[in-house]
């Protein structure tokens, strides 16, 4: 009897976090990512759970090429100590995920996850892991509860596209993190860019593979603007 027969082997863990933004929306100097939120910048808040939910998980960062030296120093002046694979940012997300996948053997199972999302939680990143062993790509949604309004802007007016309107009841926002394995989303980013690709579900989806939506986390924010930094800080201080 081979030494594996009746178990299934697990595909060795990756993340990718995405971190080469510039993050102008914040109306900040320093790129959104580093800011820190309650003590601690929002990158290493962000890496730190992904560790906390696999230990033995290998860290892959993508930053602005003129933010990778800032990076360093923090991590030695915080004594931040975690093994990452430092990776440049590319000009869209896109081509910035395409410069980590190089680093990303067949194989494996690889999570792709903004670096401005630090509130998802180490349960929900353990449990999408077990979940995509048997599944080749799995996306967190959330369902839209807003009622959304298709606009066009007529000088400083927002007027209604005439014929528009929105079944909300379709309509869900993609989260991360986004877990696939490696071998089909390295081959989906082979393809030719498309300003279509807003996250690495589309990608995929392109190339022809069937993906797995399941409930996301709706405190799992993409901390964009000001405003979401007021939030993630009540968030966490409700939590600790
Ligand atoms: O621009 P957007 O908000 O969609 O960015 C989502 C994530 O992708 C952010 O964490 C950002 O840092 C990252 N990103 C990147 N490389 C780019 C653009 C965005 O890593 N060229």
């Amino acid at each position: 009897m081979s030494e594996n027969s009746g178990m299934s082997m697990e595909r060795k863990r990756y993340v990718i976090i995405m971190a080469a933004g510039s993050g102008t929306r914040m109306g900040e100097r320093l790129p959104k990512q580093f800011l820190e939120l309650s003590g601690k910048a929002i990158l290493q808040r962000t890496i730190e759970v992904f560790v906390e939910a696999c230990p033995e998980i290998t860290v892959i960062t993508v930053l602005p090429e003129d933010h990778v030296g800032y990076w360093k120093d923090y991590c030695y002046k915080h004594n931040f100590i975690c093994p990452q694979i430092i990776v440049k940012g590319g000009i869209t997300r896109f081509h910035s995920v395409r410069n980590a996948l190089a680093k990303v053997p067949d194989g494996a199972l690889v999570a792709v996850h903004d670096g401005v999302r630090p509130l998802v939680t180490p349960k929900f990143i353990a449990e999408m892991f077990d979940a995509a062993e048997n599944l080749p790509g799995l996306v967190p949604v959330i369902p839209c509860v807003d009622t959304l309004k298709v606009l066009e802007r007529k000088g400083d007016a927002l007027v209604p596209v005439p014929g528009s309107s929105v079944d909300r009841s379709v309509l869900f926002g993609a989260q991360t993190p986004q877990i696939f394995h490696s071998e089909i989303i390295k081959e989906a980013y082979g393809q030719a860019y498309d300003t279509m690709f807003t996250d690495d579900a589309s990608v995929v989806e392109k190339n022809g593979k069937p993906l797995t939506y399941v409930p996301g986390e709706r405190l799992n924010i993409k901390i964009t603007t000001k405003d979401d930094l007021i939030i993630a800080k009540a968030v966490l201080s409700s939590l600790l």
